[in-house]
């Protein structure tokens, strides 16, 4: 059921999730699927859900950084100290991958000793938070290996009847997931990159921050290696075209207004920014992948941004969308 977000919608949903059911509710990255984090029936049902692949973790979401110690285990004073030095990012689209607390559910089901903690900078998912008094548990409400969503319309067309609440909370203001970065290890890295780059986070640690995730990198978040992220629609960068081009049905979506670079005329063609903003870039993206999706297109193509930056969360997406040869 669609519920447009409001204090009793809200109070509902806490309900859902307090007797072990999902809800999906916005962040200001992508919309979430939650569940309660330590309850396993919650857990298993977020994987049905989705589809999702038992060695793929979840990401817990929490109202508040007192609380971390909950979740997490931060008896190793150096990781206490990471901990108390990128605090200030939050609440925010980072989520930290740190040494878990015994006996919770979301971790034990994908056999790991880390959890990856996030405490989202959404009114919504903030009132939820604090309204269940529950640690969430919340992928991307999408099926595994489709483009998150970032509207309450698109978790209805990709799950509906199979969740029993969906927030309303209008478009996710930031439009890609969260930068996860670990903070286990020796060294600091970015799993997965995304708002938060590897020199803020680098700067306020006075550490070194690497990427893992570097689009051909081989280490990666446990479960990304295989993952796809994919429209149903065949989806190409514009310097890959097929030599059939002219005969199929083609979008296209511009990071920019002038210099289109495609030499025919597509069916529909969506530009995301004016100057190939990367902010404006991200914040429309996958809503562009999910209307073009729509169309019954033969192909999709997309333009390139540079890879540096938020750019390089752009790219890392892309990468992982286009129809791979
Ligand atoms: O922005 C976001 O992070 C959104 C919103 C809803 O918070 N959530 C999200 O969750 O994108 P999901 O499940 O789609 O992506 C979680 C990512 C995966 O790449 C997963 O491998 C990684 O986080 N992850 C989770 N727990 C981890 C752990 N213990 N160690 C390493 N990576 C982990
Ligand atoms: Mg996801």
């Amino acid at each position: 059921m669609l519920l447009k977000a409001n204090h009793e919608s809200i109070a509902q949903a806490a309900n859902v999730l307090a007797r072990g059911g999902l809800v999906a509710f916005p962040t200001e990255t992508v919309y979430g699927l939650g569940g309660d984090a330590r309850s396993h029936a919650a857990v298993e049902l977020i994987y049905k859900t989705k589809g999702r692949p038992s060695s793929n973790p979840l990401i817990v979401h929490l109202a508040n950084v007192f609380d971390i110690n909950e979740l997490a285990d931060l008896r190793n004073p150096s990781i206490a100290q990471r901990v108390q030095k990128i605090a200030p990012l939050w609440p925010g689209p980072l989520s930290v991958v740190l040494p878990s607390q015994p006996g919770i559910a979301a971790v034990e089901h994908s056999g790991l000793n880390t959890i990856a903690v996030r405490i989202p900078n959404h009114p919504i998912a903030q009132e939820l938070l604090l309204q269940s008094k529950i640690a969430i548990a919340a992928p991307s409400a999408n099926p595994s290996n489709f483009i998150s969503p970032t509207t309450a319309q698109h978790v209805e067309r990709y799950l509906g009847s199979k969740v029993e609440i969906i927030l309303d909370g209008g478009e996710s203001v930031l439009g890609i997931e969260s930068t996860v970065v670990d903070l286990c290890s020796d060294k600091i890295q970015i799993l997965r990159p995304g708002f938060i780059l590897a020199e803020t986070i680098s700067e306020l640690m006075n550490e070194e921050v690497t990427y893992a995730t570097s689009v051909s990198g081989e280490k990666l978040s446990p479960g990304m290696s295989q993952m796809h992220y994919s429209p149903t629609t065949q989806l190409r960068f514009i310097d890959s075209l097929p030599k059939n081009v002219s005969e199929l049905k083609c979008g296209y979506i511009a990071f920019r207004t002038q210099n289109c670079g495609l030499n025919f005329k597509p069916e529909i063609q969506m530009v995301l920014s004016e100057n190939a903003d990367p902010n404006q870039i991200a914040a429309n993206l996958y809503s562009a992948l999910h209307s073009l999706d729509q169309h019954k297109l033969d192909l999709i193509l997309v333009d390139r941004c540079i890879n540096s930056g938020l750019g390089m969360a752009i790219m890392d997406r892309l990468e992982r969308a286009v129809t791979k040869l």
